[in-house]
């Protein structure tokens, strides 16, 4: 018995401890409406100036895009998804898929706007992501490298 006990001790720490990190390492993306308060609110700023610039034409100021046209960007499913590189693509690359986002189709095209640099495409994401009704993590110049480097 005495063995025993001394033999699991070792294992039963290392489960306090993995449940110990665990927690801390998931916050960003368990909790973010707790982040769009701190750290988030500099990058939606920012993004806020790209958004007016470059993408209200289309998709509006209040997110609501244009029926059959252009999709709303508040509220749609793909926006606040876990995908981030398929919105990164989307910035990169442009849109002209023609599939159906939330049960409509829509006959614009998206251009490219691979011109923005990392931080202003992670910025215009984290804006879009943080405002009218959406809430959802950031999306950050590091993600966006990535996705660049690999569909280049
Ligand atoms: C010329 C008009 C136009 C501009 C400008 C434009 N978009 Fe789009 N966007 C579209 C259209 C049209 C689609 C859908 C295309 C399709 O269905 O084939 C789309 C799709 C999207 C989607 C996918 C939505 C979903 O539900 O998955 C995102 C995200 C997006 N745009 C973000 C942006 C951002 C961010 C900008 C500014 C950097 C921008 N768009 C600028 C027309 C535009």
């Amino acid at each position: 018995m005495v063995i025993k006990k001394i033999s699991i001790l070792p294992v039963f720490i290392l489960i306090l401890m993995a449940f110990q990190t665990a927690p801390k390492k998931q916050l960003p993306a368990k909790k973010p409406v707790a982040v769009a308060s701190a750290g988030i609110t500099a990058s939606v700023n920012r993004g806020k100036t790209i958004y007016l610039e470059r993408c209200l034409a289309c998709h509006q100021v209040d997110g609501g895009g244009v029926p059959h046209l252009n999709p709303p960007l508040d509220g749609a499913s793909g926006v606040l998804g876990k995908d981030k590189a398929r919105l990164i693509s989307i910035v990169l690359k442009g849109f002209e898929d023609r599939v159906e986002l939330d049960g409509e189709y829509y006959s614009n095209n998206m251009a490219a706007h691979a011109d923005l640099s990392d931080r202003q495409i992670a910025d215009v994401l984290t804006y879009i992501r943080n405002s009218w009704s959406n809430k959802a993590d950031a999306v950050t110049a590091t993600e966006v490298k990535a996705v660049r480097a690999r569909i280049k």
